[in-house]
């Protein structure tokens, strides 16, 4: 994430000021400047909440919303990404929302598009790289969360960030996001999901939770990403192959000497947030989680469910932060 500190929470503080209008009606002021503008989703990868969220934050500015998926467009065709984008952008359109599997895919497009069309790209998830979206509206729930809504200072907090952390991109946003805004952020799983080499985001690295649990204010709990791990399938051990094939033993580095996981259930063990391991966290710490949940890995379905769980209140806020950036980028955008 590029944002300076002051642009996060400028983003944020705007997020504040629609965060009202997230459960009402979908009337938009006609004096908006969104007004009468028009944004496509090309999501190239699946989405729930980030592509439903982008295009209620849309109509709630009062842009239309126009919608393009991977699997009945001509991508099918052979069409580039770079190519697809052009067209689009072609038709008129003021913003495009991207996600797709590839690194540095929104980038791409912004440089392929700039000087061209007078339109603004958003990265709404590029592989493992970023989910810039994710971060702010992680920032937002935990500011809320510890009464930080008017200065968005996070000083003084700690984050754990659990699990496939390799593979993550709400990782990365996370921690840029986090330690921009004076929190301090401790990425927490088995060497083979959290490298030692995560610390040059300005993160700590640690393999075991249990000793940490009672430090940290917020936990994010990360989904196993078994489609980014490769291979064709679970293996013996029933679980992915990041983990079924890990060779071990693999060692967190010198003077580490943690074995890596092997199997699911080891991992859930190990790693899973259950209703006993919650009971060891801070009194008023939270427990969040960017969704999709594997009940029963990452976490219990009671814990899940349970009163520390503010995983549908960041979907919420979602909304409140994808407004705030449509608003900006649509003001800014040439008419
Ligand atoms: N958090 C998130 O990106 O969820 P979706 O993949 O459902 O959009």
């Amino acid at each position: 994430m590029d944002l300076e500190p002051e642009q996060i929470r400028a983003v944020l503080a705007r997020a504040r000021e629609f965060e009202p209008l997230v459960h009402g009606p979908v009337a938009p002021d006609p004096a908006s400047p969104c007004a009468g503008r028009v944004v496509a989703n090309l999501f190239f990868e699946d989405s729930t909440r980030t592509r439903m969220s982008f295009s209620l934050a849309a109509r709630r500015v009062g842009a239309q919303v126009m919608d393009l998926s991977s699997t009945d467009s001509s991508v099918n065709k052979g069409e580039t990404l770079r190519d697809t984008a052009a067209n689009v952008a072609a038709m008129g359109v003021h913003s495009l929302i991207i996600r797709h599997k590839a690194s540095g895919a929104a980038a791409l497009v912004a440089q392929a598009l700039r000087g061209r069309f007078p339109l603004s790209v958003i990265n709404a998830g590029d592989g493992r790289h970023e989910h810039p979206t994710q971060g702010l509206l992680d920032a937002f729930t935990i500011a809320e969360s510890f009464g930080r809504l008017d200065d968005f200072d996070l000083s003084g907090l700690t984050m754990g960030i659990v699990g496939d952390v390799a593979s993550s991109r709400v990782a990365r946003s996370d921690i840029a996001a986090m330690t921009k805004l004076g929190a301090r952020v401790i990425c927490i799983g088995p060497p083979n999901l959290v490298p030692g080499s995560l610390k040059t985001l300005g993160c700590e690295v640690a393999h075991e939770l249990d000793p940490l649990l009672p430090r940290l204010d917020a936990i994010n709990v990360l989904r196993i990403q078994f489609e980014r791990h490769g291979g064709t399938g679970g293996g013996a051990h029933g679980g992915p192959p990041a983990l079924a094939a890990a060779p071990a033993p693999v060692t967190a580095g010198p003077g580490g000497g943690i074995p890596a996981v092997s199997s699911l259930r080891e991992y859930a063990e190990l790693f899973g947030l259950s209703l006993r391991r919650q009971e060891h966290l801070k009194p008023g710490a939270i427990i969040l989680h960017p969704g999709p949940i594997n009940r029963g890995v990452e976490m219990t379905a009671a814990v899940a469910d349970g009163p520390r769980s503010v995983v549908l209140r960041q979907v919420g806020h979602g909304v409140a932060v994808r407004m705030a950036v449509l608003d900006l980028c649509l003001s800014v955008t040439q008419r």
